[in-house]
């Protein structure tokens, strides 16, 4: 996978050198190129940013340097290209919320672009101006909170999608497993325990050493649903009812939820007093 990330702070991506995401680059399965949006502006003072039109605190990042820097990278494309271009990545707090599903998504492509503001973002003709030209362009956010810039959302969207890339996590196996999976109906994971059996009077859930694999499976979804029920219930309006057992329905019931109808499982109506 191509990856190229424009921005004015290159040392801020140093940890992608660092650990599995720096050995993908090392093993050639990640080309990750770092461009410095300054090489791009043509006065003296390299000026990135100005005052807003309309008023307001803060500065906006200037169009001109993006167009350039934007045009340089889509003329040099990666052997992998389609002929579609990079997925354009500009992240924002005001873009849609990155999530596993979108991760699996971006996985799948052969090259992305990261567009990286400062200040109170880019020009909002940038990406108008790309889209016109038939880039894929994707605002994400992180979450609901504001960062300095969008530098640390790639170094998370980068971990998140370089690690799903075949030979990057050496067992495949568990990806599968982890919190928001599909194959594990998106639900956050089960506690999990290793030796010694007993610590600090703490004992790991007997039936973890039963040997009875059955068991194991049971318990360990019937944590999941409670976990998610009890710290992410908005987890549970994307749960399949069709993908739920009878034991998963008396869970959820327990910890008060309900097929809501629509697809999902919602609060469930308080019982009616007699
Ligand atoms: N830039 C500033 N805040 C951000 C957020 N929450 N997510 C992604 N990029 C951002």
């Amino acid at each position: 996978m191509r990856v190229d990330v424009v921005t004015i702070f290159g040392e801020y991506l140093a940890p992608l050198s660092l650990s599995l995401i720096g050995r993908a680059r090392a093993q050639g399965l990640l080309d990750l190129r770092v461009h410095d949006l300054r090489e791009h502006t043509r006065d003296r003072h390299r000026t990135v940013d100005d005052t807003p039109y309309g008023g307001g605190a803060g500065l906006l990042m200037k169009p001109e340097p993006w167009g350039e820097a934007l045009d340089a990278v889509l003329a040099d494309p990666p052997p992998a290209d389609d002929g579609r271009g990079p997925v354009l990545l500009v992240p924002s707090p005001a873009g849609e919320v990155f999530t596993q599903a979108a991760a699996v998504e971006l996985a799948a492509e052969p090259w992305l672009a990261f567009a990286c503001g400062r200040y109170e973002g880019i020009d909002a003709r940038v990406a108008e101006h790309y889209r016109a030209r038939g880039v894929r362009v994707r605002e994400v956010s992180l979450g609901d909170y504001v960062l300095n810039g969008g530098e640390v959302a790639v170094l998370v969207v980068v971990e998140a999608v370089a690690r799903l890339l075949p030979g990057v996590v050496g067992n495949a196996a568990s990806l599968a497993e982890e919190s928001h999976a599909a194959e594990h109906d998106g639900l956050l994971e089960h506690p999990a325990y290793t030796k010694p059996a007993s610590w600090r009077g703490l004992d790991v859930p007997a039936v973890l050493s039963s040997g009875d694999h059955g068991a194991v499976a049971r318990w360990r979804r019937e944590e999941a649903l409670r976990r998610t029920a009890r710290r992410r219930p908005d987890l549970l309006a994307r749960l399949d009812p069709a993908r739920c057992s009878g034991a998963d329905l008396r869970v959820l019931a327990e910890e008060g939820f309900a097929p809501d109808g629509a697809g999902g499982f919602g609060p469930a109506a308080p019982a009616v007093a007699h």
